[in-house]
């Protein structure tokens, strides 16, 4: 062989590796309305700044007659290239070849780009479409899962991980997109389930479609187990590549920072009359955030599930920040088992990547009743307990509304070393809401005015006066548990102000192994 054939039988080979199961499986992902690994991957880079690992790989697999059908990548394209010219790994598996089943080398494949983005401290990007474990070879598919898990293990904390779902993702091969930080799955063609169907028909009796089962429906307002679903996969990629612009490539760097436009001092005066006079009326949280925010601009996560608690990330004055906040405009905002988790779990996340929370709070109390004690409330709320407690990075809090009982302890009051507390003055901070109090303090009373009238007339009293005295911020305020009350116009102004002189703070947890959250 001359050279020039050497280097064509090269150019050759790449041709062959491009086309993976070959152009009749490539149709029929296109017939299915999906994009092929390959172009998942273009459309989520920079342009031209992929490098692929690995293209000559090929499984090892003779059983089943496997040893006769071999596809250059052996069905999961990995490598490197740039998202707004920041270095991210990526791999894809591609449906063509064995369905993106999983074999060993297939798995190494990924661990290896794994590797290197730890390396490097950069983020792993997992396209996923694949039919689990590549069956013909048996436990060495399922060893290759659990080395994966252990990489996705030892990266959470260190560099953002993040899934998208874009077809099957079923039985083990889910936990590996559980492990990490966020889930994306496209409304058509993807599920992901610990059993399909079949399984469950047989198991329980109860006929249930895959879509049912585990649609990016039902993960992302359901299960929680998706934080965004799409309608096109090219969303979803455009999601990941906004996504990372709010995010540091690990836990050693401080976030991006982009040039802001937008006055730091603009006043809103709409956030004025926000708050209607009638503490049982409702008002949309998104409309204070995005009145406060850089141009607008929220990026929500988890926006179909617990709605009754808000989480995304903004920017203010060009610094990332990562935003909770109560919805009155759902179940008033009350605290409850999916808000706990879904919030805890994006506290700590901001704070494992160095991103500064600011909580917005309204919040009634945490929903009574034996479902959420059974469902164990106790422990979810503690969850959220312990993430704004843990966290060190800068968390200013303001309350905007209510702030009752034990709710008000965990939205990062002062006490869980809240550094910047403020309040609007529509703030009401107390140990519970007015009928509350007014039926614990004076039950007795009411029990013996006999007259109707006269009862109601007593408890209409008795809740003017318990409002008069606690429904504000003033006596939260004179202990300094609220550092200031601010006019509601001002407050972009204020949390930037706030969030610049903090930007030095330091923070340190006792040294541990780890702590023991209560899962
Ligand atoms: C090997 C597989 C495969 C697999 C699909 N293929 N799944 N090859 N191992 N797990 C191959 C098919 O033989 C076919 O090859 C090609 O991929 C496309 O598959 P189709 O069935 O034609 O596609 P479709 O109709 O779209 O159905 C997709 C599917 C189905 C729903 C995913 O293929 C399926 O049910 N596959 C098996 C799923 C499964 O039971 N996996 C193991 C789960 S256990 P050709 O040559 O015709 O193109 C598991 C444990 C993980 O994953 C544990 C981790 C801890």
């Amino acid at each position: 062989m001359t050279n020039q054939d050497k280097i064509k039988q090269l150019i050759d080979l790449r041709a062959e590796a491009k086309l993976g199961g070959g152009l009749k499986r490539i149709e029929a992902q296109h017939e299915k309305g999906k994009l092929t690994a390959r172009e998942r991957i273009e459309k989520l880079l920079d342009d031209g700044s992929f490098e692929e690992y690995d293209m000559f790989v090929t499984h090892r697999c003779t059983n089943f007659g496997l040893d006769k059908q071999k596809f250059l990548g052996d069905g999961v394209i990995t490598g490197q290239g740039t998202i707004d010219g920041r270095i991210v790994f990526v791999f894809a598996q591609d449906f063509t070849v064995f369905g993106g089943s999983l074999s060993e080398t297939f798995a190494q494949k990924i661990c290896k780009i794994m590797d290197m983005a730890m390396k490097v401290g950069a983020p792993v990007i997992g396209i996923n479409d694949s039919g689990g474990a590549r069956i013909q070879e048996g436990v060495t598919s399922l060893a290759g899962y659990a080395e994966i898990f252990q990489r996705n293990i030892l990266a959470s904390g260190v560099i953002p991980q993040i899934s998208a779902i874009f077809g099957p993702c079923a039985g083990g091969a889910v936990y590996s997109p559980a492990l990490t930080d966020f889930i994306i799955m496209s409304e058509q063609n993807s599920y992901m389930f610990v059993t399909g169907p079949k399984v469950v028909k047989t198991v329980t009796g109860e006929d249930i479609t895959t879509e049912e089962l585990g649609g990016a429906d039902v993960h992302a307002s359901k299960s929680g187990v998706a934080h965004f679903k799409v309608e096109s996969e090219e969303e979803g990629l455009m999601i990941i590549r906004k996504l990372l612009s709010y995010l540091p490539q690990n836990n050693l760097e401080e976030p991006p920072i982009t040039e802001c436009n937008d006055p730091i001092d603009r006043k809103e005066d709409a956030l004025n009359s926000i708050i209607p006079d009638n503490p049982n009326l409702p008002y949309d949280i998104h409309d204070v955030i995005h009145l406060i925010v850089d141009y607008g601009e929220f990026l929500e996560v988890h926006s179909n599930y617990a709605k009754n608690i808000v989480v995304g990330f903004a920017k203010l004055n060009g610094y990332p920040v990562a935003i909770i906040a109560n919805q009155p405009n759902y179940l008033a905002g009350v605290l409850d088992i999916e808000a706990s988790r879904k919030a805890a779990r994006f506290v700590r996340f901001a704070d494992a990547f160095n991103i500064p929370i600011l909580t917005l709070v309204d919040v009634p109390g945490f929903l009574p009743g034996s479902g959420q004690e059974y469902g164990g409330i106790i422990i979810h709320g503690a969850k959220l307990l312990y993430a704004y407690g843990e966290a060190t990075v800068p968390k200013i809090t303001v309350t905007l509304r209510k702030s009752y009982g034990g709710a008000h302890d965990v939205m990062s009051c002062k006490q869980l070393r809240g550094d910047l507390n403020y309040a609007w003055p529509t703030a009401e901070i107390a140990v519970m809401g007015a009928k509350g109090a007014i039926e614990v303090l004076e039950s007795r009373k009411i029990q013996e005015i006999a007259d109707p009238e006269e009862r109601a007339k007593f408890i209409r009293e008795k809740e003017a006066e318990y409002r008069e005295k606690f429904a504000n911020p003033y006596q939260a305020a004179s202990y300094g548990y609220i550092d200031d009350v601010i006019e509601p116009r001002n407050t972009r102004f204020r949390v930037i102000r706030g969030f610049e002189m903090l930007q030095t703070k330091k923070q340190v947890n006792p040294p541990k192994k780890h702590g023991n959250i209560p899962l």
